[in-house]
């Protein structure tokens, strides 16, 4: 139990090689853990001014869909397509539709290779 509760407040800073390969207004989904053990899979994004951003895939409306990879809405934004809303990476608020925020993570770039803490 005392494990567990520290891990709550422990970060960790994972690499993800490939930086270099996301093209701006992409984004891409990297699997962090075992999905069976409490894993998280996290979307990566670009956007067309070369920022990038990390969210958690599990769409906060709550009905199980998945933000998903590929071409962002308009080169900035990450879209779940089971309801069609669509979320702001800099900051995971929704920008089309009616919910909670998306889960945010740190990430840096450095070297080709994206840093996200978790
Ligand atoms: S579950 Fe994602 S938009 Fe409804």
């Amino acid at each position: 139990m005392l494990r567990r509760i520290l891990r709550l407040f422990q970060k960790t800073t994972i690499r993800i090689p490939g930086a270099r390969d996301l093209a701006p207004g992409q984004a891409r989904t990297v699997q962090l853990g075992d999905p069976l053990e409490g894993g998280t899979q996290i979307l990566i994004c670009r956007l067309e001014d070369g920022s990038v951003h990390a969210m958690d895939t599990d769409c906060p409306h709550g009905e199980g869909g998945h933000l998903i990879p590929g071409p962002l809405v308009q080169g900035k934004f990450a879209v779940c397509p089971l309801h069609n809303f669509q979320f702001d990476p800099r900051n995971g608020r929704v920008e089309r539709g009616a919910c909670r925020s998306a889960r945010c993570f740190r990430i840096e770039e450095r070297d080709g290779e994206f840093q996200i803490t978790i």
